[in-house]
């Protein structure tokens, strides 16, 4: 039997749970005796709560508490050191005072013996405020513009504003991106039980044991007494990366009525607290050869934070390597808003970043009369000139070839108007994606059991990439069993530590380090067989053996060997060991590691109506070896399906007048739905990167919304004409 399962296409082993019910999300983890909290949020923007009038609530039917800054625990809010949370600043201490900091915040919670309850009694809760007028437009002269705290995010190569100032051929303009909020199928939700001074939390994370470190700091308790338990998520891409204020209510709420508290978030709610894509204002200038070569980038940027915490995205970071070019300078601002903290959503930056770049690019092949694609040819970089460093791999142009034969650009003509269906203008247009191929230190734990099964464990999250089938696929290729045998267990903060779920490192970072688990176990398992009494190897010298389709054989011998099994029955127990995988530094100081990928989108534009429709998507990847096809075209055509609603769809608006979001639920809040969404394509090119990862896998998930948006937004300008410079793009936009 051989395995070779990386690289093959394997349904999603919990795929049944899944469409059986079997699968438990954190509201799922009902608890005996439990009661529900309800958060009452800030019905003003900024200001003070000058009174909470909760006689009449605090009388009406199974209600136990109504909690507030007067009566709720102070809680220490100790520092804490993690990878992603905090941004830098000072979190939001929930209830701690009165203050006002952003429409939404929570400013109460009401916890009572049912959710009806608790909902009936929230609303009757008396709130009053002395309320200030927020900054909320980061276009508002009154906003600060600031340099980010988080180290230089500001890049220069040559003299950028020289060679713009004398480049025959010049591109100069600039883009708006709206706010997105995160709307994931399940909303955020945590139940949260003590006992003493442990706590176990059943919370949707994408960070497990960043929830343990956040919650165990905000109270003051030892990490050990902390548990997160979270084995599924219904959705995140970035939401769920950091432990928000809900988790501490329901852990405040639980602790202060002594009794297990189940939270869970309102669609509305979920657009005050939990992050959100922060809008963007952008300017990109271009300057170039007549004959196409770059001669100068300036590309600046500026994303929105609130006022207690800077959050930092790649806004700027891809145009210092995706094309070759003497003059580079980016610029990255901060405008400080009264809002809640903005977070990570798939592809964060680099998605918003590419959109003004790429639109720029494409708007030069127009000026040059350069077709798109043999434009970024010509600009291809032999190595990345920001970092001054070779690229690990980059297969950008091979994304182009294959991506253009698949999608047909040939019988694109160039000129705008020019192609049509009908009454109907169509356009193809076309964009680079890239995403840095990120590692962090993540550990694993392997334990042989007697059944001729295998457990691995990780404290990895399955936020829906299929992340418990492809780590199972890379535990049975080093194992040698098949995929049937080996049970992966995710979503526990007390199994093996892993960074995030996010950054699309956690095939790279928690892949690895179930490579080495397996590793280490076989190591385990050998010396154990030869030093037990009881099997036909004893006595032998391990260096005899190699382990070959799970069994231990003599070298070069095709004989059957001595199975997992047989040595756990010898051992009388199970054999573990444990793994783990980092980057060598040096790795990282040699080598520019992202991955590339090539977009193109095909619409159809109704002239007297201004419609769009998108009627294809064509993306060309290269990721570096592809765990599993299916998956892994699943995550690009959800990926593209993102930057579908970023291009055309998604947006929170926010009322001027006090900075409430005014489509905060999914009717209005729009994003393309079965009847939007066209036919979809991803492809791979052959890609083997030695350098990345023992796995030679780049990571996929970010990538995928990455380069949709303008690819769409190009193609608009092919069929149309019409230069559209702000996200998401309207019909009026058409007209
Ligand atoms: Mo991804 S935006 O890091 O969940």
């Amino acid at each position: 039997m051989t395995t070779n399962l990386i690289g093959t296409a394997r349904t999603r082993v919990d795929g049944p749970q899944k469409v059986t019910g079997g699968a438990r999300y954190a509201a799922d983890f009902n608890q005996p005796g439990q009661a529900y909290a309800v958060i009452v949020s800030s019905t003003i923007g900024l200001g003070t709560v000058t009174d909470i009038d909760s006689t009449s609530a605090e009388k009406m039917p199974g209600v136990i508490a109504v909690i507030s800054h007067r009566n709720a625990e102070r809680l220490p809010y100790l520092p804490h050191r993690a990878i992603i949370d905090p941004a830098s600043g000072e979190r939001l201490h929930v209830l701690q005072d009165d203050k006002v900091r952003f429409y939404g915040q929570p400013v109460a919670v009401v916890v009572a013996d049912s959710i009806d309850h608790a909902e009936r009694a929230a609303a009757e809760l008396r709130i009053s405020y002395e309320a200030q007028q927020p900054l909320t437009d980061p276009t508002d002269q009154m906003v600060e513009r600031i340099i980010p705290e988080a180290g230089s995010v500001d890049r220069s190569r040559g003299d950028a504003d020289k060679a713009v100032a004398e480049a025959p051929v010049v591109i100069d303009e600039t883009y708006n991106i709206a706010r997105e909020n995160h709307n994931p199928m399940e909303p955020h939700a945590t139940v949260a039980s003590w006992s003493g001074d442990r706590v176990t939390l059943w919370s949707k994370s994408q960070y497990l044991v960043n929830e343990q470190a956040e919650i165990a700091a905000v109270f003051g308790v030892p990490l050990e007494n902390v548990e997160v338990v979270c084995p599924f998520i219904g959705g995140a891409f970035g939401t769920s990366l950091r432990t928000w204020p809900h988790v501490t209510l329901a852990a405040l709420a639980a602790r202060q009525i002594r009794r297990p508290v189940k939270l869970v978030l309102t669609r509305k709610q979920m657009f005050f607290t939990t992050g959100h894509r922060p809008r963007t204002l952008q300017r990109v200038a271009l300057g170039a050869t007549s004959e196409g070569r770059l001669t100068a980038v300036i590309h600046e940027g500026t994303g929105e934070t609130s006022r207690y915490e800077q959050f930092t995205e790649a806004l700027t970071s891809v145009t210092d390597y995706l094309y070759s070019c003497p003059n580079v300078q980016t610029r990255y601002r901060l405008a400080q808003l009264d809002t809640s903290t903005p977070n990570h959503m798939r592809g964060p930056g680099e998605a918003s970043g590419i959109f003004a770049l790429e639109s720029a690019i494409d708007e030069l092949s127009y000026k040059l009369g350069i077709d798109p694609i043999e434009l970024r040819r010509r600009n291809e970089p032999d190595i990345d000139e920001g970092e001054n460093k070779p690229f690990s791999s980059r297969s950008l142009i091979q994304c182009y070839d294959l991506g253009a034969e698949r999608f047909g650009w040939k019988r694109r003509t160039a000129q705008p108007r020019s192609m049509r269906d009908g009454r109907l203008l169509i356009g193809m247009g076309t964009a680079s994606a890239t995403y840095p191929a990120f590692h962090a230190p993540a550990n694993a734990r392997v334990r042989l059991l007697a059944d001729g099964t295998a457990e691995v464990e990780a404290a990895a999250s399955d936020m829906g990439p299929g992340t418990y089938t492809s780590m199972s696929q890379v535990a049975a290729e080093f194992l040698g069993l098949p995929l049937e045998r080996i049970r992966f267990k995710l979503g526990r903060s007390d199994y093996p530590q892993t960074p995030s779920h996010g950054g699309s490192w956690t095939m790279a970072s928690v892949g690895s380090a179930i490579r080495a688990a397996c590793l280490e176990v076989q190591a385990e398992a050998a010396r154990l067989a030869t030093t037990s009494a009881n099997l036909p190897v004893s006595g032998t010298s391990i260096e005899d053996f190699e382990w070959r389709e799970g069994t231990l054989r003599r070298r070069g011998e095709a004989s059957l060997g001595i199975s997992y099994q047989d040595i756990v029955v010898a051992n009388r127990g199970p054999i573990e060991a444990s793994g783990s995988a980092q980057r060598d530094p040096s790795v990282a100081e040699r080598y520019s590691m992202h991955s590339f990928g090539a977009v193109f989108a095909e619409v159809a534009i109704d002239p007297d109506v201004g419609t769009i429709t998108v009627r294809r998507i064509v993306g060309a990847y290269g990721i570096g070896r592809v765990v599993n096809p299916l998956l892994a075209r699943s995550q690009c055509t959800g990926g593209m399906i993102g930057g579908m609603g970023m291009a055309l769809m998604e947006q929170t608006a926010l009322d001027p007048r006090d900075g409430r979001p005014v489509n905060a639920h999914m009717a209005d809040y729009l994003m393309p739905v079965n009847l939007d969404i066209p036919a979809l394509e991803a492809h791979f090119v052959e890609e083997i990167d030695p350098h990345v990862n023992p796995l030679g896998v780049k990571g996929l998930g970010e990538i995928a919304l990455v380069g949709t948006a303008p690819a769409i937004a190009n193609a608009i300008f092919h069929a149309t004409g019409k230069r559209v410079r702000t996200l998401p793009i309207r019909i009026e936009d058409m007209l």
